[in-house]
């Protein structure tokens, strides 16, 4: 383990998470707090609310709706609405206090990312990592929606979600919940995550402001991130969340350029509401709030879940916050807007007219009504997982499996099947059977798990004779099914040992292996090219319906389309960062954060970023660039479109990826992203895809003018299947 995978980081930050997220028994026994919060509620009624036409007002709406409730409230009620009532004191992992007369309802916030935790009924589909896999806009809005159908239909007004932190370092923990490498496909993956939330009438929290990417020392390290670097990685998918209206915005844990983030004038105040026109609230992350007065005064607009640390039963906000005012520290117009802020993001989803009450409960099953909101989103889950899984190597085209040639299939490894242990426990925090999902609190539970076995052995049916070995070692069994099989399918993750060693006994024992992974980000492979390793499929963190999209790609029922979001490097030294284990840390490689770091330095990767195979081929013919626009200057408009023909034997999707040169004087790596569609190709047809890019995706960074700047000069587009595999470039000048 310590060898080969490199996301051995969810291994070691157990300490911290469990300091985070209780074990559910210890949870039931601490909860001293008893009241009845579940108003009586008509189940049906409430599926019913859960599909809302959701009329989302403008910024200016809301405000002017909020206005009229807000004047009429104290400063205690003020302050209320802006302070956590405690950990596990609601039913939600977080719930601010309530006024009445005029009313406001305490809002319930709750975990996470990728569906909701703590609560049964629900779905738990693939993780943020595969969602950016995907590359496909659509599918990312529609995963966005099906979640705000859920949380809406719970009565949770908050999904505590996205999370859209960088993967600077391959072994940071909680990767897998966010999209990857690049800022402008996080980026876009961020804005569909949150308009798809959003429609359903559930607020979406965009986290974690900022520097939070590792969780290593995460509750006191200082990142220290260079003004450029901020604005061109970091903020950059924080910028295209305000631009798709999200309602809240989560700050870190950790300090940013040595001051904590939920108190950073600069992070909060000059970047988010300066600068972007944040028009929503900044609530904290879970006990990450430090102060009274700096986070009043520096931006904070909510502390959650309330109490100093969890079970303290005071806070930096509700008396402390009135006593504040009253002393003069902090202005009552500070707190006003506070307020207005969370008003008017209420107003904004339309959660005053028929939300549903909360009708579950996190830490006391017995006050849930159990209320099944699934409906039919595990067709939707299965298809994001097979469109989220990437075919990494496909020799002498052994995939897809064509069942009349296939008599005997071996499938070996733990990760092929799953267990109780495995699905039952909380947060999915013990590595045992196969890997669907990461751990924490990015997770929710899974209503069921389809192995990768199941999913193989419903679509073979009796058609092929399938042997296995459902472990990891007895190397030698494994060795013997395989040497007798036509077909040997190896399933490994990241999270157990011995897999090298297992994928090798197999290897060596049939000429016709398959590697599958699942999972939560870059793993090292120095048996890739094992000869007998015929392909090497990555799905990822695929969700409950896990081995049905996996058997859907194999067996050719889904033509693969994933494409890489990140780097898959040869060699661990070759990534430009690592987990630090200091308290101040610098982001020394600056904005040269994944491929362009190898790129910058001639590296060569194993597979590159935006990589991934398909069972069909794609010809691009050459660009054509339209200037509309032929200055630089903020109304630039530039066009550029490409044909692509899909002149293989099968229908299938292609990923065209437009990367930019900047001018010399802009001084950025050698390309980046700036535009990428999915396109569905069926054989022997073909498409125009257009590409625009206008002043966010043609302007750098200005350290001197501090600003961002179109630069003139010559540009180049390039227009690829990956980073690497650029199929055509073309050059335009703005003056
Ligand atoms: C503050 O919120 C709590 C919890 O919702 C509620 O019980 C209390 O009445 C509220 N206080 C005021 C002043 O509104
Ligand atoms: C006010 O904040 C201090 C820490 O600054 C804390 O010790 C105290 O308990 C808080 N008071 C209340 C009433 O929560
Ligand atoms: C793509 O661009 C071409 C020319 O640049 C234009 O004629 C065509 O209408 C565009 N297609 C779409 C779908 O916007």
């Amino acid at each position: 383990m310590k060898l080969y995978f490199l996301s051995t980081a969810v291994v070691t930050t157990t300490f911290i998470y469990q300091s985070y997220a209780l074990p559910f028994d210890q949870a039931e026994e601490e909860f001293s707090y008893t009241r009845k919060l579940l108003s009586e509620i008509d189940v049906q009624e409430a599926v019913k609310q859960a599909s809302p036409l959701i009329n989302i007002l403008s910024w200016d709406e809301s405000y002017a709706k909020a206005k009229m409730l807000v004047d009429q409230m104290s400063l205690e009620q003020k302050v209320n609405i802006t302070t956590g009532i405690g950990w596990q004191t609601g039913p939600c992992v977080g719930n601010n206090g309530r006024t009445t007369s005029p009313d406001f309802p305490e809002l319930c916030l709750q975990d996470s990312p990728l569906g909701m935790r703590f609560a049964d009924g629900v779905s738990s589909g693939v993780a943020g990592i595969n969602a950016a896999a995907s590359f496909d806009r659509a599918a990312i809005r529609k995963r966005g929606e099906y979640m705000g159908e859920e949380f809406r239909a719970k009565g949770a007004h908050i999904q505590l979600g996205p999370s859209m932190n960088m993967l600077r370092a391959p072994e940071a923990g909680r990767n897998w919940e966010a999209f990857g490498e690049d800022p402008f496909l996080v980026g876009v993956a961020s804005a569909e995550t949150i308009t798809g939330i959003q429609s359903q009438g559930v607020m979406a929290v965009a986290k974690h402001l900022i520097g939070n990417e590792q969780e290593t020392n995460r509750l006191v390290h200082s990142a220290n991130i260079d003004e450029r670097t901020i604005q061109e990685v970091y903020l950059w998918p924080f910028a295209r969340s305000v631009e798709a209206g999200v309602a809240s915005v989560m700050c870190a844990y950790n300090k940013i350029n040595g001051v904590y983030a939920c108190e950073s004038d600069y992070a909060i105040n000059k970047l988010l509401k300066g600068q972007l026109g944040f028009k929503g609230f900044v609530q904290s992350d879970w006990s990450a709030t430090h102060s009274t007065v700096d986070s009043a005064n520096n931006g904070l607009d909510m502390t959650m879940p309330g109490d100093i640390s969890f079970y303290s039963g005071d806070s930096y906000f509700g008396k402390n916050l009135t006593d504040a005012v009253q002393a003069g520290r902090v202005q009552e117009d500070r707190v006003t807007d506070m307020v207005m802020r969370i008003v008017a993001s209420w107003y904004k989803l339309g959660q005053d007219q028929n939300f549903p009450n909360t009708n579950f409960h996190s830490f006391r099953p017995e006050l849930d009504k159990h209320i099944d909101v699934q409906s039919d989103h595990k067709n939707l889950i299965r298809e994001m997982g097979a469109a989220s899984t990437i075919l990494l190597k496909n020799l002498e085209n052994i995939l897809p499996l064509r069942t009349s040639g296939i008599k005997k299939m071996a499938i070996i490894g733990s990760d092929a099947t799953t267990n109780q242990l495995g699905l039952e426990c909380e947060d999915h925090g013990c590595a045992s059977g196969s890997i669907a999902s990461g751990w924490g609190s990015g997770t929710s539970r899974y209503p069921y798990l389809v192995s990768p076995l199941d999913g193989i052995r419903a679509r073979a049916g009796n058609i092929i004779d399938i042997t296995e070995h459902l472990r990891d070692d007895d190397l030698p069994v494994a060795a013997e099914l395989a040497s007798k099989a036509n077909i040997a399918i190896v399933c490994v993750n990241a999270n157990s040992g011995e897999e090298y060693i297992t994928i090798k006994a197999v290897a060596d024992a049939n000429e016709n292996t398959i590697v599958v992974i699942h999972s939560v980000g870059p793993i090292l492979m120095p048996w890739s090219n094992h000869p007998n390793i015929k392909a090497i499929v990555l799905p990822g963190l695929p969700g409950q319906e896990s081995g049905n999209s996996l058997a859907d790609i194999l067996f050719g029922d889904v033509n693969p389309s994933g494409r890489l979001p990140y780097t898959i490097a040869k060699r661990k030294e070759d990534y430009p960062a690592k987990i630090d284990h200091g308290m101040s840390f610098e982001y020394s490689e600056g904005i040269n954060i994944g491929y362009r770091w190898f790129d910058k330095n001639g590296i060569e990767p194993l597979y590159e970023f935006g990589y991934g195979l398909s069972y069909t081929s794609f010809e691009y013919r050459d660009i054509n660039i339209n200037l509309n626009q032929g200055t630089a200057n903020d109304n630039v408009d530039v066009q550029a479109s490409v044909t692509i023909a899909n002149t293989g034997m099968v229908d299938g999707a292609e990923v065209p990826q437009a990367y930019i040169t900047f001018p010399e004087i802009a001084d950025e790596p050698p390309k980046l992203l700036r535009g990428f569609e999915k396109i569905f190709l069926g054989k022997g047809s073909e498409q125009v895809v257009n590409f625009s890019f206008r002043k966010t995706e043609l302007s750098y960074y200005s350290v001197e003018s501090h600003q961002w700047v179109v630069p003139q000069g010559e540009f180049k587009v390039h227009i690829g299947s990956s980073s690497r595999n650029i199929r055509s470039s073309a050059t335009f000048t703005l003056s």
